[in-house]
Protein backbone atom coordinates (compact mmCIF):
# COMPACT_ATOMS: atom_id res chain seq x y z
CA UNK A 1 0.00 0.00 0.00
CA UNK A 2 0.84 3.54 -1.23
CA UNK A 3 0.22 6.85 -1.22
CA UNK A 4 -0.97 6.57 -5.06
CA UNK A 5 -3.21 3.70 -3.98
CA UNK A 6 -4.59 3.66 -0.61
CA UNK A 7 -6.27 7.21 0.13
CA UNK A 8 -5.67 8.68 3.49
CA UNK A 9 -7.50 7.23 6.93
CA UNK A 10 -10.01 9.25 8.67
CA UNK A 11 -7.15 8.81 11.71
CA UNK A 12 -4.38 10.28 10.03
CA UNK A 13 -6.50 13.07 8.72
CA UNK A 14 -7.58 13.98 11.90
CA UNK A 15 -4.79 13.87 13.39
CA UNK A 16 -2.93 16.24 10.55
CA UNK A 17 -6.21 18.45 11.41
CA UNK A 18 -4.67 18.87 14.97
CA UNK A 19 -1.18 18.99 13.66
CA UNK A 20 -1.82 22.31 10.88
CA UNK A 21 -3.43 23.82 13.93
CA UNK A 22 -1.22 23.28 16.66
CA UNK A 23 2.29 22.99 15.11
CA UNK A 24 3.70 25.92 12.97
CA UNK A 25 2.94 24.98 9.46
CA UNK A 26 2.06 21.75 10.65
CA UNK A 27 5.48 20.37 10.97
CA UNK A 28 8.46 20.13 12.90
CA UNK A 29 11.33 21.99 11.10
CA UNK A 30 11.91 23.52 7.42
CA UNK A 31 10.59 20.52 5.46
CA UNK A 32 6.96 20.49 4.59
CA UNK A 33 5.09 18.17 1.89
CA UNK A 34 2.29 19.89 0.32
CA UNK A 35 -1.12 19.10 1.85
CA UNK A 36 -2.36 16.25 -0.11
CA UNK A 37 0.86 14.41 0.19
CA UNK A 38 1.25 14.71 4.35
CA UNK A 39 1.02 11.87 6.56
CA UNK A 40 1.69 11.49 10.06
CA UNK A 41 4.06 7.89 10.74
CA UNK A 42 3.19 5.07 12.93
CA UNK A 43 5.98 3.07 13.05
CA UNK A 44 8.92 2.18 11.50
CA UNK A 45 11.24 -0.91 11.69
CA UNK A 46 14.46 -1.73 9.23
CA UNK A 47 14.38 0.00 6.20
CA UNK A 48 10.52 0.41 6.44
CA UNK A 49 8.17 3.00 7.83
CA UNK A 50 4.24 2.90 7.59
CA UNK A 51 1.65 5.77 7.83
CA UNK A 52 -1.33 6.23 9.70
CA UNK A 53 -3.34 4.81 6.91
CA UNK A 54 -1.46 1.85 6.49
CA UNK A 55 0.86 3.11 3.41
CA UNK A 56 4.66 1.65 3.68
CA UNK A 57 7.72 3.42 2.43
CA UNK A 58 10.87 2.42 1.52
CA UNK A 59 12.84 4.75 4.12
CA UNK A 60 16.10 6.92 2.67
CA UNK A 61 15.28 9.42 4.93
CA UNK A 62 16.05 7.42 8.13
CA UNK A 63 15.06 10.46 10.61
CA UNK A 64 17.41 12.31 8.41
CA UNK A 65 20.37 10.30 9.02
CA UNK A 66 20.49 8.54 12.79
CA UNK A 67 19.08 5.58 11.65
CA UNK A 68 22.40 4.09 9.67
CA UNK A 69 21.37 0.88 11.64
CA UNK A 70 17.96 0.81 10.21
CA UNK A 71 14.88 1.89 12.89
CA UNK A 72 13.92 -0.24 16.24
CA UNK A 73 17.28 -2.18 15.68
CA UNK A 74 16.88 -5.57 17.98
CA UNK A 75 20.80 -4.63 19.89
CA UNK A 76 19.48 -1.02 20.32
CA UNK A 77 15.83 -1.68 21.75
CA UNK A 78 17.47 -4.60 23.90
CA UNK A 79 20.52 -1.52 25.36
CA UNK A 80 17.92 0.88 25.65
CA UNK A 81 14.95 -0.90 27.17
CA UNK A 82 17.56 -2.63 30.00
CA UNK A 83 18.85 1.11 30.64
CA UNK A 84 15.13 2.18 30.78
CA UNK A 85 14.76 0.07 34.25
CA UNK A 86 17.85 1.94 35.87
CA UNK A 87 16.39 5.75 35.26
CA UNK A 88 16.14 7.98 31.98
CA UNK A 89 18.38 10.90 33.23
CA UNK A 90 20.80 12.12 35.99
CA UNK A 91 22.00 15.11 35.09
CA UNK A 92 25.58 13.03 36.31
CA UNK A 93 28.47 11.47 34.97
CA UNK A 94 27.16 7.33 34.27
CA UNK A 95 28.82 4.41 33.19
CA UNK A 96 27.01 4.25 29.23
CA UNK A 97 28.11 7.40 28.61
CA UNK A 98 31.62 7.91 30.05
CA UNK A 99 32.23 4.11 28.08
CA UNK A 100 30.69 5.78 24.99
CA UNK A 101 33.47 8.96 25.36
CA UNK A 102 36.03 6.23 25.42
CA UNK A 103 34.67 4.40 22.31
CA UNK A 104 34.83 7.83 20.54
CA UNK A 105 38.36 8.08 21.39
CA UNK A 106 39.57 4.77 20.17
CA UNK A 107 37.30 5.40 16.93
CA UNK A 108 37.90 8.56 16.10
CA UNK A 109 41.63 9.79 15.17
CA UNK A 110 41.36 13.74 16.45
CA UNK A 111 39.86 12.58 19.54
CA UNK A 112 41.28 12.55 22.97
CA UNK A 113 38.40 13.62 24.94
CA UNK A 114 34.76 14.42 24.63
CA UNK A 115 32.04 16.86 25.72
CA UNK A 116 28.60 15.81 25.19
CA UNK A 117 25.56 17.78 23.95
CA UNK A 118 21.57 16.62 22.59
CA UNK A 119 22.02 18.41 18.96
CA UNK A 120 24.35 18.42 16.70
CA UNK A 121 24.00 22.20 16.23
CA UNK A 122 24.74 22.37 20.18
CA UNK A 123 28.20 19.97 19.10
CA UNK A 124 29.06 22.62 16.37
CA UNK A 125 28.27 25.65 18.70
CA UNK A 126 30.46 24.78 21.85
CA UNK A 127 33.23 23.57 19.33
CA UNK A 128 33.43 26.93 17.92
CA UNK A 129 33.03 28.97 21.44
CA UNK A 130 35.93 26.05 22.60
CA UNK A 131 37.78 27.01 19.18
CA UNK A 132 37.18 30.76 20.38
CA UNK A 133 38.38 30.43 24.55
CA UNK A 134 41.37 28.56 23.26
CA UNK A 135 42.91 30.86 20.28
CA UNK A 136 41.72 33.94 21.73
CA UNK A 137 40.09 35.88 18.82
CA UNK A 138 36.56 36.01 17.56
CA UNK A 139 35.96 35.42 14.00
CA UNK A 140 34.80 32.04 12.11
CA UNK A 141 34.99 31.14 9.18
CA UNK A 142 32.56 28.75 7.54
CA UNK A 143 32.08 27.25 3.76
CA UNK A 144 29.45 28.75 1.59
CA UNK A 145 27.17 25.79 1.45
CA UNK A 146 28.14 24.29 4.49
CA UNK A 147 25.57 23.32 7.09
CA UNK A 148 26.22 23.42 10.93
CA UNK A 149 23.28 23.42 12.48
CA UNK A 150 20.15 26.08 13.31
CA UNK A 151 22.49 28.53 15.40
CA UNK A 152 23.02 32.05 14.89
CA UNK A 153 26.62 31.34 13.35
CA UNK A 154 25.73 28.10 11.42
CA UNK A 155 22.76 29.79 9.68
CA UNK A 156 25.98 31.94 7.66
CA UNK A 157 25.45 31.49 3.83
CA UNK A 158 24.75 28.01 4.37
CA UNK A 159 21.70 28.04 1.54
CA UNK A 160 22.13 31.83 0.16
CA UNK A 161 19.80 32.50 -2.49
CA UNK A 162 21.96 35.01 -4.45
CA UNK A 163 25.42 34.69 -2.79
CA UNK A 164 27.56 37.62 -2.29
CA UNK A 165 31.59 37.85 -2.96
CA UNK A 166 33.82 36.09 -0.38
CA UNK A 167 34.12 36.58 2.31
CA UNK A 168 31.08 38.24 3.50
CA UNK A 169 28.10 35.92 4.79
CA UNK A 170 24.50 35.75 4.28
CA UNK A 171 21.92 35.42 7.13
CA UNK A 172 19.64 32.39 5.73
CA UNK A 173 17.04 33.15 8.34
CA UNK A 174 15.16 35.90 9.96
CA UNK A 175 16.49 36.61 13.54
CA UNK A 176 20.18 36.98 13.56
CA UNK A 177 21.63 39.58 14.70
CA UNK A 178 23.43 41.77 11.94
CA UNK A 179 26.01 41.96 14.08
CA UNK A 180 27.05 38.40 13.68
CA UNK A 181 27.55 39.14 9.92
CA UNK A 182 31.16 40.83 10.73
CA UNK A 183 32.15 37.45 12.95
CA UNK A 184 31.58 35.01 9.94
CA UNK A 185 33.75 34.69 6.97
CA UNK A 186 32.76 32.53 4.27
CA UNK A 187 34.81 30.63 1.78
CA UNK A 188 34.41 28.34 -0.97
CA UNK A 189 34.36 25.05 -0.89
CA UNK A 190 36.71 23.16 -2.70
CA UNK A 191 38.83 25.98 -3.91
CA UNK A 192 41.57 26.03 -2.16
CA UNK A 193 43.43 29.07 -3.49
CA UNK A 194 40.92 31.29 -2.83
CA UNK A 195 41.01 29.63 1.32
CA UNK A 196 44.87 30.40 1.06
CA UNK A 197 44.28 34.13 -0.47
CA UNK A 198 41.13 34.62 2.25
CA UNK A 199 43.67 33.15 5.23
CA UNK A 200 46.75 35.22 4.32
CA UNK A 201 44.62 38.48 4.74
CA UNK A 202 42.12 37.68 7.51
CA UNK A 203 44.34 34.50 9.57
CA UNK A 204 45.11 36.67 12.63
CA UNK A 205 41.39 37.45 13.74
CA UNK A 206 40.04 33.79 13.09
CA UNK A 207 39.45 31.68 15.99
CA UNK A 208 38.50 28.37 14.25
CA UNK A 209 37.90 27.04 10.20
CA UNK A 210 35.18 24.72 10.16
CA UNK A 211 33.96 22.23 7.58
CA UNK A 212 31.96 19.26 6.43
CA UNK A 213 34.63 17.32 5.29
CA UNK A 214 32.09 16.18 2.70
CA UNK A 215 29.69 19.19 2.18
CA UNK A 216 26.30 17.90 1.76
CA UNK A 217 26.71 15.52 -0.83
CA UNK A 218 29.57 16.93 -2.50
CA UNK A 219 33.30 15.16 -1.99
CA UNK A 220 36.34 17.06 -1.57
CA UNK A 221 39.00 17.08 -4.17
CA UNK A 222 41.79 15.56 -3.77
CA UNK A 223 44.21 17.91 -2.00
CA UNK A 224 41.17 20.23 -0.81
CA UNK A 225 41.23 18.75 2.92
CA UNK A 226 44.65 18.01 3.17
CA UNK A 227 45.46 22.21 2.17
CA UNK A 228 43.42 23.21 4.36
CA UNK A 229 44.67 21.35 7.01
CA UNK A 230 48.30 22.80 6.52
CA UNK A 231 46.98 26.20 6.15
CA UNK A 232 45.11 26.51 9.43
CA UNK A 233 47.94 24.43 10.87
CA UNK A 234 50.44 27.29 9.38
CA UNK A 235 48.35 30.06 11.27
CA UNK A 236 47.84 28.12 14.40
CA UNK A 237 43.76 27.95 13.58
CA UNK A 238 41.81 25.06 15.28
CA UNK A 239 40.52 23.19 12.57
CA UNK A 240 37.16 21.65 13.03
CA UNK A 241 35.36 19.19 10.90
CA UNK A 242 31.70 18.68 11.27
CA UNK A 243 31.32 15.26 10.93
CA UNK A 244 27.55 14.95 12.22
CA UNK A 245 26.45 13.12 8.89
CA UNK A 246 29.92 11.21 8.06
CA UNK A 247 31.24 10.18 11.53
CA UNK A 248 30.62 6.67 11.75
CA UNK A 249 29.36 6.55 8.30
CA UNK A 250 31.94 7.31 5.33
CA UNK A 251 34.15 4.60 7.92
CA UNK A 252 34.39 3.68 11.95
CA UNK A 253 36.46 6.85 12.09
CA UNK A 254 34.17 9.05 10.38
CA UNK A 255 35.32 11.19 7.17
CA UNK A 256 38.93 11.87 9.24
CA UNK A 257 39.57 8.20 8.75
CA UNK A 258 38.60 8.03 5.36
CA UNK A 259 39.81 10.88 3.89
CA UNK A 260 43.11 10.44 6.28
CA UNK A 261 43.37 14.18 7.05
CA UNK A 262 43.04 14.87 11.35
CA UNK A 263 41.21 17.75 12.52
CA UNK A 264 41.93 19.13 16.04
CA UNK A 265 38.31 18.84 17.06
CA UNK A 266 35.38 17.40 15.42
CA UNK A 267 31.73 17.42 15.86
CA UNK A 268 29.81 14.53 15.63
CA UNK A 269 25.82 13.71 15.98
CA UNK A 270 22.88 11.32 14.08
CA UNK A 271 24.51 8.02 14.31
CA UNK A 272 26.42 8.40 17.85
CA UNK A 273 23.15 9.03 19.64
CA UNK A 274 21.80 5.28 18.10
CA UNK A 275 18.60 7.55 17.66
CA UNK A 276 18.19 9.41 20.48
CA UNK A 277 18.89 13.20 21.48
CA UNK A 278 22.96 12.78 21.44
CA UNK A 279 25.94 14.55 20.00
CA UNK A 280 29.03 15.74 20.78
CA UNK A 281 32.73 17.35 20.53
CA UNK A 282 35.47 15.75 20.37
CA UNK A 283 38.91 16.60 20.00
CA UNK A 284 42.51 17.58 21.09
CA UNK A 285 43.08 17.61 24.86
CA UNK A 286 44.42 21.22 24.73
CA UNK A 287 41.40 22.80 23.64
CA UNK A 288 39.18 20.49 25.50
CA UNK A 289 40.54 21.44 28.29
CA UNK A 290 38.46 24.74 28.27
CA UNK A 291 35.42 22.99 29.37
CA UNK A 292 37.05 21.67 32.58
CA UNK A 293 35.37 23.69 35.47
CA UNK A 294 38.03 23.78 37.42
CA UNK A 295 39.05 26.38 34.73
CA UNK A 296 36.67 29.08 36.01
CA UNK A 297 38.72 31.87 37.03
CA UNK A 298 41.76 31.01 36.35
CA UNK A 299 41.81 30.45 32.52
CA UNK A 300 39.97 30.38 29.05
CA UNK A 301 37.00 28.26 30.77
CA UNK A 302 34.11 28.17 28.45
CA UNK A 303 30.88 27.48 29.72
CA UNK A 304 28.61 24.60 28.62
CA UNK A 305 25.77 22.78 30.39
CA UNK A 306 22.70 21.04 29.36
CA UNK A 307 20.28 18.88 31.23
CA UNK A 308 20.31 16.26 28.80
CA UNK A 309 23.51 16.06 27.87
CA UNK A 310 25.53 12.95 28.76
CA UNK A 311 22.04 11.07 28.67
CA UNK A 312 22.44 7.33 29.96
CA UNK A 313 19.43 6.17 27.60
CA UNK A 314 20.77 7.75 24.63
CA UNK A 315 24.71 6.74 25.35
CA UNK A 316 22.77 2.75 25.68
CA UNK A 317 21.69 3.62 22.19
CA UNK A 318 24.45 5.17 20.84
CA UNK A 319 27.20 2.19 22.20
CA UNK A 320 25.00 -0.25 21.02
CA UNK A 321 24.83 1.23 17.42
CA UNK A 322 28.50 1.19 17.87
CA UNK A 323 28.96 -2.28 18.74
CA UNK A 324 27.17 -3.54 15.55
CA UNK A 325 29.25 -1.14 13.44
CA UNK A 326 31.96 -2.60 14.91
CA UNK A 327 31.41 -6.14 13.14
CA UNK A 328 33.36 -7.15 10.60
CA UNK A 329 32.04 -6.54 6.81
CA UNK A 330 29.26 -3.81 7.87
CA UNK A 331 30.54 -0.88 6.27
CA UNK A 332 31.70 -3.22 3.06
CA UNK A 333 27.85 -4.54 2.83
CA UNK A 334 26.06 -0.75 3.23
CA UNK A 335 28.39 0.53 0.47
CA UNK A 336 27.35 -2.30 -1.69
CA UNK A 337 24.21 -1.45 -1.21
CA UNK A 338 24.21 2.14 -1.40
CA UNK A 339 26.35 1.81 -4.63
CA UNK A 340 24.20 -0.01 -6.17
CA UNK A 341 21.22 2.09 -5.69
CA UNK A 342 23.36 5.18 -6.68
CA UNK A 343 24.89 3.48 -9.79
CA UNK A 344 21.37 2.04 -10.66
CA UNK A 345 19.96 5.56 -10.47
CA UNK A 346 22.92 6.87 -12.69
CA UNK A 347 21.85 3.86 -15.24
CA UNK A 348 18.24 5.58 -15.17
CA UNK A 349 19.25 8.86 -15.79
CA UNK A 350 21.22 7.95 -18.36
CA UNK A 351 19.18 5.12 -20.40
CA UNK A 352 16.13 8.32 -20.27
CA UNK A 353 18.21 10.51 -21.25
CA UNK A 354 17.70 13.01 -18.60
CA UNK A 355 19.71 16.20 -17.82
CA UNK A 356 20.82 14.99 -14.27
CA UNK A 357 23.61 13.70 -12.48
CA UNK A 358 24.22 11.16 -9.40
CA UNK A 359 26.28 13.11 -6.55
CA UNK A 360 27.46 12.10 -3.35
CA UNK A 361 28.72 8.88 -1.10
CA UNK A 362 27.21 5.73 -1.52
CA UNK A 363 25.66 5.77 1.89
CA UNK A 364 24.63 9.15 1.05
CA UNK A 365 23.42 10.98 -2.12
CA UNK A 366 21.39 12.47 -4.35
CA UNK A 367 20.12 13.54 -7.92
CA UNK A 368 20.70 17.03 -9.35
CA UNK A 369 19.09 18.04 -12.58
CA UNK A 370 21.76 19.73 -13.91
CA UNK A 371 24.57 18.80 -16.16
CA UNK A 372 27.22 21.82 -14.80
CA UNK A 373 29.81 19.42 -12.07
CA UNK A 374 28.32 19.60 -8.22
CA UNK A 375 31.51 20.59 -6.96
CA UNK A 376 30.53 23.47 -5.04
CA UNK A 377 27.67 25.07 -3.02
CA UNK A 378 27.01 27.34 -6.78
CA UNK A 379 26.75 24.81 -8.95
CA UNK A 380 24.20 23.55 -6.43
CA UNK A 381 22.76 26.67 -7.48
CA UNK A 382 22.21 25.08 -11.67
CA UNK A 383 19.69 22.52 -10.16
CA UNK A 384 16.04 22.36 -11.36
CA UNK A 385 14.91 22.73 -8.24
CA UNK A 386 11.70 22.61 -9.41
CA UNK A 387 12.13 19.05 -11.31
CA UNK A 388 13.68 18.12 -8.02
CA UNK A 389 10.77 18.56 -6.01
CA UNK A 390 8.41 16.55 -8.52
CA UNK A 391 10.60 13.71 -8.64
CA UNK A 392 10.78 13.55 -4.55
CA UNK A 393 7.09 13.88 -4.74
CA UNK A 394 6.66 11.27 -7.33
CA UNK A 395 9.09 9.05 -5.16
CA UNK A 396 6.92 9.68 -1.94
CA UNK A 397 3.80 8.68 -3.92
CA UNK A 398 4.66 5.55 -5.07
CA UNK A 399 6.45 4.72 -1.64
CA UNK A 400 9.88 6.00 -1.59
CA UNK A 401 11.25 8.19 0.95
CA UNK A 402 13.91 10.29 0.62
CA UNK A 403 14.72 13.51 2.14
CA UNK A 404 14.94 17.27 0.23
CA UNK A 405 17.97 17.02 -0.72
CA UNK A 406 19.60 13.59 0.14
CA UNK A 407 19.42 10.20 -0.07
CA UNK A 408 20.36 7.88 2.91
CA UNK A 409 21.20 4.42 2.79
CA UNK A 410 21.19 1.94 5.83
CA UNK A 411 22.38 -1.28 6.92
CA UNK A 412 18.96 -2.43 6.96
CA UNK A 413 18.40 -1.80 2.74
CA UNK A 414 18.61 -5.15 1.19
CA UNK A 415 18.73 -6.02 -2.79
CA UNK A 416 15.19 -6.06 -3.04
CA UNK A 417 14.83 -2.67 -1.41
CA UNK A 418 16.98 -1.40 -4.01
CA UNK A 419 15.10 -3.15 -6.98
CA UNK A 420 11.53 -1.70 -5.27
CA UNK A 421 13.25 1.87 -4.87
CA UNK A 422 14.97 1.86 -8.58
CA UNK A 423 11.53 0.71 -10.36
CA UNK A 424 10.36 3.84 -8.36
CA UNK A 425 12.82 6.37 -9.48
CA UNK A 426 12.31 5.09 -13.25
CA UNK A 427 8.64 5.93 -13.58
CA UNK A 428 9.68 9.11 -11.11
CA UNK A 429 12.23 10.10 -13.78
CA UNK A 430 9.74 9.38 -16.44
CA UNK A 431 6.72 11.41 -14.92
C1 LIG B 1 26.74 18.47 9.02
C2 LIG B 1 25.71 18.82 10.05
N1 LIG B 1 26.07 19.50 11.14
C3 LIG B 1 25.20 19.81 12.11
C4 LIG B 1 23.88 19.44 12.03
C5 LIG B 1 22.92 19.80 13.11
O1 LIG B 1 22.55 18.69 13.84
P1 LIG B 1 21.16 18.70 14.65
O2 LIG B 1 20.06 18.65 13.62
O3 LIG B 1 21.23 17.49 15.51
O4 LIG B 1 21.12 19.96 15.43
C6 LIG B 1 23.44 18.71 10.92
C7 LIG B 1 22.04 18.29 10.80
O5 LIG B 1 21.60 17.74 9.81
C8 LIG B 1 24.38 18.41 9.89
O6 LIG B 1 24.00 17.75 8.78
Amino acid sequence: MTPDTTPRSKDEAALLDIAGRRLPGGVLGTTRYRDELAFVVKRASGARLWDWSGREYVDHLLGSGPMFLGHAHPAVVRAVTEQLEDGTTYFLVNEPVIRLADEMCRAVPCAEQVRFTSTGSEATFFALRAARAFRQRDKIMKFEGGYHGSHDYALMSSTPKSPKAFPAPMPDSAGIPHVLEGEVLIAPYNDLPTVEALLAVHADSLAAVIVEPFQRVIAPRDGFLEGVRRLTQRYGIPLIFDEVVTGFRFAYGGAQELYGVTPDLATYGKIVGGGFPLAAVAGRADIMQCFDPRLEGVGPFVSQVGTLNGNPVAAAAGLASLAELRKPGVYERVRTIGGALMAGLADLVKKLGVTAQVVGHPTCFDIFFTDTPIVDYRATLTNDVAKLKRFNEACLRRGVLKGATKIYVSCAHTEADVERALAVFETALTD
